[in-house]
């Protein structure tokens, strides 16, 4: 059976759709699911922002077919690991949570790279002293540790 990650930002735009196009390459599909959403209901249907697509495409990455869609509560029977890009998204997932077992399936991406600290993926959508770069940044040395970890490279 495949492992399932679900990667979840707030509009399923910005932060996710690059978080999800990023682990994909990572890990093997045969043996990996990774998908995302977003905690708002803003952009369900929509492409990634434009600003997303062209950092991905930079890097090697096609994101252009992704859609966005809004996370629901069937979304902890789904996924193995749940991956908020903030501590906003994570506290929102978290309210949902039906149980103690969903719970703990919901983690802070960035805690790989930093443990324990709850550091956020900064909101790239309004523009922001960190802009696409540095969230790609972020994302790509997160899902390298994620990648590492899931599927050992020596193993
Ligand atoms: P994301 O960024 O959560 O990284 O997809 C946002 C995209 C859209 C909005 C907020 C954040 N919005 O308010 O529409």
């Amino acid at each position: 059976m495949k492992t399932k990650i679900l990667m979840v930002c707030l509009g399923n735009i910005c932060r996710s759709p690059l978080a999800e196009g990023i682990l994909s390459e990572k890990l093997p599909s045969s043996k990996f699911k990774v998908d995302s959403a977003g905690t708002a209901g803003y952009h369900i249907g929509k492409k990634p922002d434009t600003r997303s697509i062209q950092i991905a495409q930079k890097n090697g990455i096609d994101i252009t077919t992704q859609k966005g869609r809004q996370f629901d509560v069937h979304d902890f029977g789904k996924f193995d690991i749940i991956y908020a890009m903030d501590f906003s998204v994570y506290k929102d997932i978290i309210a949902l949570a039906p149980d103690e077992n969903s719970k703990s399936k919901v983690k802070m991406i960035l805690d790989e790279v930093f443990p324990g600290e709850n550091i956020d993926v900064p909101d790239p959508y309004y523009g922001s002293d960190f802009g696409f770069e540095s969230v790609y940044k972020m994302l790509d040395q997160a899902c390298e540790v994620i990648a590492n970890k899931l599927n050992p490279k020596n193993n």
